[in-house]
């Protein structure tokens, strides 16, 4: 494919996931420009919904079978939702038969796979981050932990499905947190390795940028609340609600994140060889000495990922290719709206522990300009009714002028759906909400 042609936008998209995330970037892609025909697989009972989107049943670890469906189905652009497939080469599988993927390599996705690999990374790129101490087993932490004498943040260094972060409050909390990563919590056992870090404390913000391999277009700043419990209370999830544009990052602040964070990142992947396509997620705390990196994932964050979406103007997907392609220069300017996204999960009862699924989900709501509901943890049973099959089961998400607005919104939205057990914090974006 040629860079002219990469202008037009991809005809045919395949997106690879199963969550919010993916039902987001599904539905957005449809709307873009040049965009025919959306495949997502395996989806979910959101995702057959969607006009001009086909579902597979193909699992994300199934690379040779998605490589068929490429083939098949013609695909110009594959967008790889989660973590899991790029840490396991899948972008590198797909690229040696000459196919774009938004998404990085095995090698680039260890910014997200391996916390000491990224840890080293941001050190070699002077990427302001917290102090901390990689060891590579039990006694070597305990020592650490000793000799510092105070309750660090213990985090085991693989992917761990987000559960493998402990921010201890005493010490012995961190003793236990290393006993469980070397007792093979988070696979591995004797293998493990772990980080250890001094905690940091001020709000939490998601950067997000689009990468080339050499080139970068930011994405709106956002705010996700990771805790279960309304006043962000209780055991931490994969993410109760987001919006975006967060305030706490204005433009300048956003061009510093860029300056500070972003572009060291690129440049320090680029100088060990890798050619980074897709996006940096950088979770951030800032804190009173500036942006500090908390971590770096591979991905779009989920909800993130639904509240940013809806912004997005009909450029994504010729973007995203372009990015795929290397070719971010040549792409037209994403626009995004100026509007206030705001986004609210409903959770599962029992979640994030163990959780009920197969409850039917009733109510109708049509996703619209202002209004969108997409389907996290969902599935068609046998009749084609939609049953809750997940922890996170959907995500409402609403735009207006006003986060207020956008809220009630949302909120609203959520009164027409319905199933049994649903759960959701009534607080998300209490930092920009008045009423
Ligand atoms: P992670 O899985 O790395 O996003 O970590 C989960 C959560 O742990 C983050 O969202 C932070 O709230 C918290 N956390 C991680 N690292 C630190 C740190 N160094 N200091 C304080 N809190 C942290
Ligand atoms: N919302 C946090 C994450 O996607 O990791």
């Amino acid at each position: 494919m040629n860079a002219s042609a990469s202008l037009q936008g991809p005809a045919h998209v395949l997106v690879v996931g199963s969550g919010g995330r993916e039902n987001a970037l599904a539905w957005a892609l449809c709307r873009s420009a040049g965009v025919e025909a959306v495949w997502v697989t395996p989806g979910n009972g959101g995702t057959s919904e969607l006009t001009g989107c086909h579902q597979l049943s193909v699992v994300e670890s199934d690379h040779d079978a998605l490589l068929g469906v490429c083939q098949e189905q013609r695909i110009d652009l594959v967008v790889v939702g989660p973590e899991a497939p790029l840490a396991a080469g899948l972008a590198d599988r797909l690229r040696q038969h000459g196919i774009p993927v938004f998404g990085p390599g095995a090698d680039g996705a260890q910014l997200e796979a391996s916390k000491q690999w990224a840890k080293a990374l941001m050190v070699e790129a002077g990427v302001p981050t917290a102090g901390f101490w990689p060891a590579n087993s039990r006694t070597e932490a305990l020592s650490v932990l000793e000799a510092q004498g105070k309750p660090l943040v213990v985090k085991a260094d693989g992917l761990a499905a987000g559960k493998g972060v402990t921010v201890a409050e005493t010490l012995e909390e961190a003793r236990a947190a290393i006993e469980d990563i070397f007792a093979g919590r988070f696979g591995a056992g004797d293998g493990a390795s772990l980080v250890l870090e001094e905690r940091t404390h001020g709000p939490e913000v998601s950067v997000f940028a689009l990468c080339d391999g050499e080139r970068m277009v930011l994405l709106p700043p956002a705010q996700d609340h990771k805790r279960i419990g309304e006043g962000d209370t209780g055991p931490n999830t994969g993410g109760m609600g987001a919006y975006a544009p967060a305030p706490l990052l204005d433009q300048a602040g956003l061009e510093q994140v860029r300056q500070l964070v972003l572009e060291p990142t690129l440049k320090a992947l680029q100088a060990r060889g890798i050619n980074y396509r897709g996006v940096i997620y950088a979770g951030l705390m800032l804190t009173e000495a500036g942006p500090s990196v908390i971590e770096f994932n591979c991905r779009f964050g989920d909800p993130e990922c639904e509240t940013l979406m809806p912004l997005m103007g009909p450029e994504l997907a010729t973007v995203l290719l372009a990015c795929a392609l290397g070719q971010l220069h040549t792409a037209p300017s994403l626009t995004i709206s100026g509007r206030c996204s705001a986004c609210v999960i409903a959770a599962a009862q029992g979640y994030p522990g163990e959780i009920r699924t197969g409850d039917r989900i009733t109510g109708e709501l049509a996703n619209g300009d202002d209004l969108q509901l997409f389907h996290a943890g969902t599935r068609r049973d046998e009749q084609g009714h939609c049953v809750s099959s997940g922890g996170r089961v959907l995500a409402m998400v609403a735009q207006a002028d006003d986060f207020d607005r956008a809220f009630a919104l949302a909120y609203s939205g959520l009164e027409q759906v319905q199933f049994d057990g649903m759960t959701y914090r009534r607080d998300i974006g209490h930092q920009v909400r008045s009423t």
